[in-house]
Formats: C-alpha cells, structure tokens, sequence
C-alpha cells in the first residue's frame, strides 16, 4: 500500500476495538493511536489531584500542564503522563467509572482531538475511539464501526479479569458497560455515534482474528 492511510475504528465500550486496532496496526507496520488512553490519562491525573471532574476548567488547566505520550515498545504500547508510567494505572475500576464524565466536556475533547491529529498526521495509523471517523478525521480512508451485544462485551471483560487474576462480577460489568455505552452516546459533545460512511462490523460471533482480517482486507481494497 503505497498512499497514506488512516483507520478510524469507533465503537462502544469492550467490543474489542483495542486489540483489533493493535493487530491491524501490526500486521500493517502502522502506528496504533489508542485515544481511549489519552482520556484516561487525563482521568487518571485529575482522580490523583482531587480535581473536581465536573469542573471543566479544572481540567483544562489541568491538561495543558500534562504531557501524555503513547510510547510503542516491544512490550505494546505504554501510556506516560509527564514522563510516569501509567499505563496499569489507566486501567483501575475507579478511571472505568470517571472517564465518561471527563470525556464529555467540549474543551477537554476539543484539545485531546488537536493531540490526537498532530499524532496521526503525515503517518499511516490506526486510531480507536468514538469519535475518530465522525469528528476527529472525517476523511479517514477508512471508518469501521464496531459493535458487540452488551452480553458479549461483559463477559469478555469478565474473562479478562479472571485471566488477570482480578476480582470481577459479570452482572457489575454489565451495568457499567451499558452505563458507558448510555454516556458517551447521549454526550452533546462528538458523541459515539456511527459514521455514515462507516463499515459496520458486529463482532459478537467472530474471533479477533477474524475481525481483524475483515479490517485488514478492506484496507486493502481501499488502497487498491
Ligand atoms: O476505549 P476506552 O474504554 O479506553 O475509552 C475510555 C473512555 O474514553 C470511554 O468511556 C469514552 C471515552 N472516549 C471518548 O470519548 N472518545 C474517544 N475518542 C475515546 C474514548
């Protein structure tokens, strides 16, 4: 593939956009830009400050003082703020149930968005998100939307847990992810909405490598 592409790949919570992004990027030797962690960061950084997440402001002013960098290693991709590496940290139940909240204020999203083109920009990537195909590269080459019934998403991050060792509880799950899934769509700020020129992808009943390879395959016909 010769021109340069960029991949947008929007969906709601655990449907498996991550590690689809990683693969793709992978086997295509493209940058994975996980925008998920960037709000996260933030979260992660505002809960440590006792900011107030409400307080848009607050969070603004806290941003401009944070460096998040997406660094891409052997080991995957590691999240730093400020040069700390946070990329467990990102991840904890307490970031899970703020980072909606932190994500739905304009300015935040409106200086994560110029971040998070400055990275893609002159480069082939994949980007995951929600808002990647609708709002932060409306000419992406290619946009796929990928879902997954809310059942399937839980117990997927069920499993993961479980692998991980970590207390986890299907029903809690559940709830969370149709919790998220309700926030970031009714947000009045690029909410998870589908592109109209997006490829709709419903993984419930395919493997990761199978979703991948769709991705992977449309790519190719796009570039073609
Ligand atoms: O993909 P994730 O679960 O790591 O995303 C964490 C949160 O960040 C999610 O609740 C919605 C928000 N988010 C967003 O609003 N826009 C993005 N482009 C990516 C994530």
């Amino acid at each position: 593939m010769n021109n340069l592409m960029n991949i947008a790949i929007d969906g709601p919570a655990g449907a498996g956009k991550s590690t689809v992004a990683k693969l793709v990027a992978e086997r295509l030797s493209y940058l994975y830009i996980d925008t998920g962690a960037m709000y996260r960061a933030l979260t992660y950084a505002a809960l440590e400050k006792n900011v107030n997440l409400e307080d848009e402001d607050a969070l603004d002013q806290l941003l401009e003082g944070i460096d998040i960098d997406l660094k891409h290693t052997k080991n995957g991709v590691l999240v730093y703020v400020n040069k700390a590496d946070v990329t467990e940290l990102i991840r904890t139940d307490d970031v899970n149930k703020h980072v909606s909240l932190v994500a739905s204020h304009p300015s935040v999203r409106i200086e994560m968005v110029e971040r998070q083109r400055t990275l893609a920009k002159g480069t082939d990537a994949v980007l995951d998100g929600r808002d990647i195909g609708t709002y932060v590269l409306p000419d992406a080459e290619l946009k796929v939307f990928l879902t997954a019934s809310v059942e399937e998403r839980a117990r997927r991050r069920h499993e993961e847990q479980v692998k991980k060792g970590l207390p986890s509880n299907l029903e809690e799950l559940k709830k969370d992810i149709a919790r998220r899934d309700e926030l970031d769509s009714t947000r009045e700020f690029a909410p998870l909405k589908k592109a109209n020129d997006a490829v709709e992808i419903d993984s419930t009943s395919m493997s990761i490598e199978e979703v991948a390879a769709s991705i992977i395959n449309l790519a190719k016909e796009r570039a073609s």
